[in-house]
């Protein structure tokens, strides 16, 4: 390729013996000036005959294609397109065209064959120029590390992405069972607290027991025949009889903090959930709250204390009882449903459309004495001793509860935990 320029260059250098007038030198001086340019510029420049056959060619273009100059001076230029059957060209490319060599513009993502096989990916820019040899002029850019690069950032941000997930499950996996641990730590405490009491007020109630018992034996006979003598007798009853329930309350306690010696067996889940209704048949009448059933027809027998089940019913069915009655409609309805799950499990869901809870209150609903019920009515130890009950079963007990609207208790619990291990 000949790149001859006009230029005004005063220093006569040219072997022309003066004929030239300067200019033929001047012409030299810029020819090699131009030429260097060419051959160090670092992208590949090519130039392309009408025929299509490569021309001139640069330092960049030899490194690229991986020909020597001379090599690929002659060669038709359909010999550095790649043959789709016989090696891979990456998507969203497409291979060098001979046509590209005739239109002016700037092609992306082009693929060139190498003479070792290889692909590269380069960006192609084509001009026509008015030189006698080479209508065309190419520049041609090697993206084929850019792309690579591009490629691998798009890996590495969907890794990135993934790891994003998985850390934020773990972190909700963390924080529930950070929420398991808080709750089993309150339980222990609970449970230590209880066999204190149990065991602190065990003494002084059945002192109380026996001067009512000795008051019945000695006093009693001495009243016989006076005024007040039955009013008498029938509070020493109250007494002791009022004794006899808190001992069982104490007694219940002691079975709820003792830990090994517990009794299982294979346990009827709808029997539990009956005997807890039976206990409330009357209360609910007078409330005007109805029970629907949605029972499993073959809910399999479970292994459990089916007091301590039953307890549980008995603390969700008082709570609905109550929260219906606070709702103030005068009626109401509680729906039990049971069904079987996978893996050897079972679910008990208890709703009731009374008051429901508030966010505060649902979250702190199964905390040891937390209550929202005056004084003397609730203690606010029914719910979390029945997550004890449960939790020593290997289930679990959840909530759900809108204000105004009603309370759903979900409570899963494996067939056998022993089988859990
Ligand atoms: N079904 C329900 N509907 C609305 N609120 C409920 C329901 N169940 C429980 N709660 C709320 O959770 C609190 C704690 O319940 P929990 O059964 O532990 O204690 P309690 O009923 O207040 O007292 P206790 O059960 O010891 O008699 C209740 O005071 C009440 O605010
Ligand atoms: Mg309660």
């Amino acid at each position: 390729m000949r790149i001859a320029r006009k230029s005004p260059v005063e220093k006569h250098e040219c072997k022309c013996g003066g004929r030239c007038g300067g200019a033929g030198a001047a012409d030299a001086a810029l020819e090699s000036k131009y030429r260097i340019i060419f051959e160090q510029a670092s992208d590949a420049i090519v130039t392309v005959t009408p025929d299509g056959l490569v021309d001139a060619v640069n330092n960049a273009a030899e490194e690229m294609t991986g020909w020597l100059k001379n090599e690929l001076k002659g060669k038709p230029v359909t010999d550095l397109v790649p043959d789709p059957d016989r090696v891979h060209i990456p998507s969203r490319s497409r291979p060098l065209a001979r046509e590209m060599f005739k239109i002016p513009g700037t092609y992306e993502d082009v693929a060139i064959l190498r003479n070792d096989g290889y692909v590269r990916l380069v960006e192609l820019s084509v001009r026509l120029v008015q030189t006698a040899d080479a209508p065309a002029l190419a520049v041609l850019r090697d993206m084929t590390e850019k792309k690579r690069m591009e490629r691998e950032l798009i890996t590495k941000h969907a890794e990135l992405r993934n790891a994003y997930v998985q850390l934020e499950k773990q972190n909700a996996e963390r924080e529930s069972m950070q929420q398991t641990l808080v709750q089993a730590g309150k339980m222990a405490a609970l449970g230590e607290l209880a066999a204190g009491i149990a065991h602190e007020l065990n003494q002084p109630l059945q002192g109380i027991r026996g001067y009512a018992q000795e008051l019945q034996a000695v006093a009693l006979p001495l009243l016989r025949g006076r005024e007040g003598a039955s009013e008498s007798e029938a509070c020493l009853r109250e007494v002791i009889s009022s004794v006899d329930k808190m001992a069982s309350i104490i007694d219940y306690l002691r079975a709820f903090t003792r830990k090994s010696t517990e009794h299982h067996e294979e346990t009827d889940v709808h029997t539990a959930i009956e005997e807890a209704l039976k206990m409330l048949a009357r209360q609910f009448t007078a409330r005007g709250i109805r029970v629907e059933r949605g029972f499993a027809a073959a809910l399999p027998r479970i292994y459990a204390n089916p007091l301590q089940l039953e307890q549980v019913f008995i603390n969700l069915a008082t709570n609905a009882r109550d929260a219906i009655e606070a709702a103030g409609r005068g009626s109401g309805v509680i729906r039990i449903a049971t069904r079987r799950l996978d893996g050897r499990m079972i679910e008990i869901s208890f709703s009731d459309d009374g008051a429901g809870m508030s966010e505060r209150t649902r979250s702190k609903a199964f905390n040891p004495f937390f209550t929202t019920k005056e004084v003397g009515k609730g203690m606010g130890l029914g719910l979390s001793l029945s997550y004890g009950m449960v939790s020593k079963l290997h289930g679990s007990i959840v909530v759900e509860s809108e204000l105004g609207r009603g309370t759903t208790f979900v409570i899963r619990l494996p067939e056998d935990f022993r089988e859990l291990g």
